[in-house]
């Protein structure tokens, strides 16, 4: 099959033709994939230095076709138009029976791009290839634990529902089910991509009373605007923490979150929290947090918590977004500023180094 390939980190993609991919196995689907995102963790991926999982098939945000469905699977046939989720929730395990289905054991192992046994479905040239975040959406066919799959309505639109997968799952999913913000209360977003305008979307659904963003980029800031931000912040012209507190009347907020990954991001929303307050970590930053914590952070019950997939439950959350979308309450149409074939994809993810636009879809 074709995919976009890695072939070792901080290098431009390749368009491969040789990939193979092995048929399911018990439990597994083979899905066609159509359309799959790009998100920030994709990029990060690239551009570490040594960043580990070579050659990969990069992609986590995809939609597509059951093309072929393993032994013992149910629920899922051939044709059956499918989302594509990062986590797979087995319903049993410790986790999943106490509602914390984003950290169930089936998706523990969803950073090492390999199966729980160490293989691979994908190869080239008899070379196991990894499959980013346990997905690959950016090959033709996606060979994936069935539990993956979310099976969806016919007339949805894949080029649309795709970007649900990551951006959408896990910026909404962080105020709804992480955090879950209560109407009236006021929020702080800093970081405006595809996950940070999806937790403004999701404090808007919150019915959140204020919702204050930052971000260095004036197109972000905009998007952000558009969708529902109440107040928009360049921090590279103010104090973001000190302009919240003073938007917020000298408390503070009630929810911050980070939607960049960035350590000093972090801080700042623990300070702009006001007393009782609770910051969410869901950039996923690279270095380590070395921070003090003040002894007021106690007094203060102040709360610092993380965030994976926005807390989410695909097989509860797929279909509930879905849902909101059609009812127009969520807007998926405005994510997406980018639609390029697969051939494109390093255009994509220089947009995204730059800044430009929104949310980039990939058609395969
Ligand atoms: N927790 C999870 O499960 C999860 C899931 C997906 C993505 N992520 C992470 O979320 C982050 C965002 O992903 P994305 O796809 O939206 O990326 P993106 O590159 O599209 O957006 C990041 C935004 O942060 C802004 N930013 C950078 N520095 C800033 C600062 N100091 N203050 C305010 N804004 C700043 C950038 O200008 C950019 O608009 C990444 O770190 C990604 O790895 C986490
Ligand atoms: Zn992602
Ligand atoms: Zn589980």
């Amino acid at each position: 099959m074709r995919a976009a390939l890695l072939e070792k980190s901080q290098q431009p993609l390749v368009l491969a033709e040789d990939i193979r991919h092995e048929d399911p196995r018990p439990g597994e689907v083979a899905v066609r994939v159509s359309h799959c995102g790009i998100c920030h963790s994709d990029l990060t991926m690239i551009d570490t230095p040594g960043g580990g999982q070579a050659p990969c098939v990069l992609g986590h945000e995809a939609a597509g076709i059951v093309a072929e469905v393993g032994a013992s699977v149910t629920g899922l046939a051939k044709g059956d138009k499918v989302m594509l989720t990062p986590i797979p929730t087995c319903g049993a395990c410790y986790y999943c029976v106490r509602g914390q289905a984003s950290l169930c054991v089936t998706g523990q192992n969803f950073m090492t791009g390999l199966r729980a046994d160490g293989t691979s479905p994908l190869s080239r040239g008899g070379e196991r290839v990894f499959q980013g975040f346990g997905l690959g959406g950016w090959g033709e066919y996606a060979v994936v634990d069935a539990r993956r799959a979310v099976k969806i309505d016919p007339d949805t639109p894949l080029d649309i529902a795709c970007v649900i997968g990551c951006a959408i799952q896990t910026g909404v999913g962080a105020v709804l089910n992480t955090a879950k913000v209560e109407e009236g209360a006021t929020v702080l977003v800093m970081g405006l991509g595809g996950i940070g305008i999806s937790i403004v979307q999701g404090a808007r659904l919150a019915n959140a009373a204020r919702i204050i963003v930052s971000d260095p980029v004036a197109e972000r800031r905009d998007y952000a605007a558009n969708f529902g931000a109440t107040d928009v912040l360049d921090p590279t012209q103010v104090d973001v923490v000190a302009k919240a507190i003073e938007l917020t009347g000298g408390i503070g907020v009630d929810y911050a979150f980070d939607g960049a990954g960035n350590s000093k991001l972090i801080q700042d929303g623990i300070n702009a929290c006001r007393i009782g307050g609770t910051m969410t970590m869901v950039g996923a930053a690279m270095q380590p947090l070395e921070m003090p914590i003040p002894a007021l952070f106690l007094t203060h019950e102040k709360k610092l918590q993380g965030c994976l997939l926005g807390s989410c439950n695909g097989h509860r959350d797929i279909p509930r977004f879905l849902a909101l979308w059609r009812k127009g309450a969520l807007d998926l149409e405005s994510m997406i500023s980018h639609r390029r074939p697969i051939a494109d994809v390093n255009a994509g993810l220089d947009d995204m180094r730059a800044g430009r636009g929104l949310r980039t879809v990939l058609e395969l």
